[in-house]
């Protein structure tokens, strides 16, 4: 595998590619690599000819009081692990190189980009599509993998490639777990032993709006009430958001029978966690070719 830093050569490698018809797939990620990435580059393996994944800590996408300057960064292990899926490049820009001086153009998906996530983190998703905009010109994939653990995320680049006619196909990959049922992620390095115990709360309560779905509850008020209930369970994690919706506007869903997302969001200490579930539906899974 090779480690890419200049934009210019990594569009020429991609360009080259691409000449040869071979498929391009992209996973773009923040680094601090774990299961959950690792699927995503299994996936674009299985479905392109060349792999390309991207580690960047964006800075456009931290607030003024959120983690950028602690966020782990572990370039070494990453890069190996990557090496082991069989990736063919490793993208991994500096700061100067996506934002040059002077940088000044964002891309904004307005109005979706306010909800969930965007609510409680204003700007953002708008630091999110800027620098994915940017890696898919500069990667110039056929396909780009996504995880639906960051389901607000994946509706609103999905949108924003609809809304821009990018020519790349958006595949979303299920979410990847620990055996306990907490959703994999980079910040999960951040919870102490306590914490970790209590982190499994968000699953639990996804889970208990599962169970009711199955048995035939579709009423997002009373399911939403009984997931914040099991929330409430454990007093140490401050919920952010709790919230029943279309998958793909985001917008609030009264009821589930058209296939709903229930997305969660809370502190647990200083660690920001999010999970979710689809009812009924369309579950969104890496389509097999
Ligand atoms: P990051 O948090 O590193 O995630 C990179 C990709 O991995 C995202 O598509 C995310 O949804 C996926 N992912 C994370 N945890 C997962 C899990 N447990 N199961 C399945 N997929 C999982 O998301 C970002 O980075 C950034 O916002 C980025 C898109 C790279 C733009 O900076």
């Amino acid at each position: 595998m090779d480690t890419i830093t200049s934009a210019t050569e990594m569009t020429a490698l991609s360009r080259e590619a691409r000449r040869a018809a071979r498929r391009v797939g992209f996973v773009p990620t923040m680094g601090a690599l774990h299961q959950g990435h690792l699927s995503l580059v299994r996936t674009a393996c299985a479905q392109s000819d060349v792999v390309v994944a991207s580690i960047f800590v964006n800075p456009k996408q931290f607030g003024p009081n959120e983690d950028f300057a602690r966020y782990p960064r572990s370039l070494e292990s990453d890069s190996a692990m990557l090496a082991a899926e069989k990736a063919d490049y490793l993208f991994h820009p500096s700061v100067e190189e996506m934002y040059p001086v002077g940088a000044a153009s964002w891309v904004t998906v307005e109005g979706i980009s306010d909800k969930l996530d965007g609510r409680s983190r204003p700007g953002h998703f708008r630091g999110v599509t800027t620098v994915v905009a940017k890696l898919f010109n500069i990667v110039q994939p056929d396909l780009a993998f996504f995880g639906q653990k960051d389901a607000a995320q994946t509706a609103i680049i999905r949108k924003m490639v609809r809304d821009l006619n990018f020519d790349i196909e958006i595949v979303v990959c299920p979410i990847v777990r620990e055996r306990d049922g907490l959703a994999m992620s980079s910040r999960n390095i951040y919870l102490n032993d306590k914490e970790r115990k209590h982190a499994t709360i968000l699953n639990r309560a996804l889970m208990r709006v599962q169970m009711l779905a199955d048995q035939g509850e579709g009423d997002s008020r009373r399911l939403a009430a009984a997931g914040k209930q099991v929330m409430s369970e454990e007093p140490a994690v401050r919920l952010d958001y709790f919230e029943i919706v279309n998958p793909d506007t985001l917008d609030p869903a009264a009821d589930t029978s058209g296939g709903a997302l229930v997305a969660v969001a809370a502190h647990v200490g200083s660690t920001r966690l999010i999970d979710n579930i689809v009812l009924h539906g369309r579950e969104v899974h890496a389509r097999p070719r």
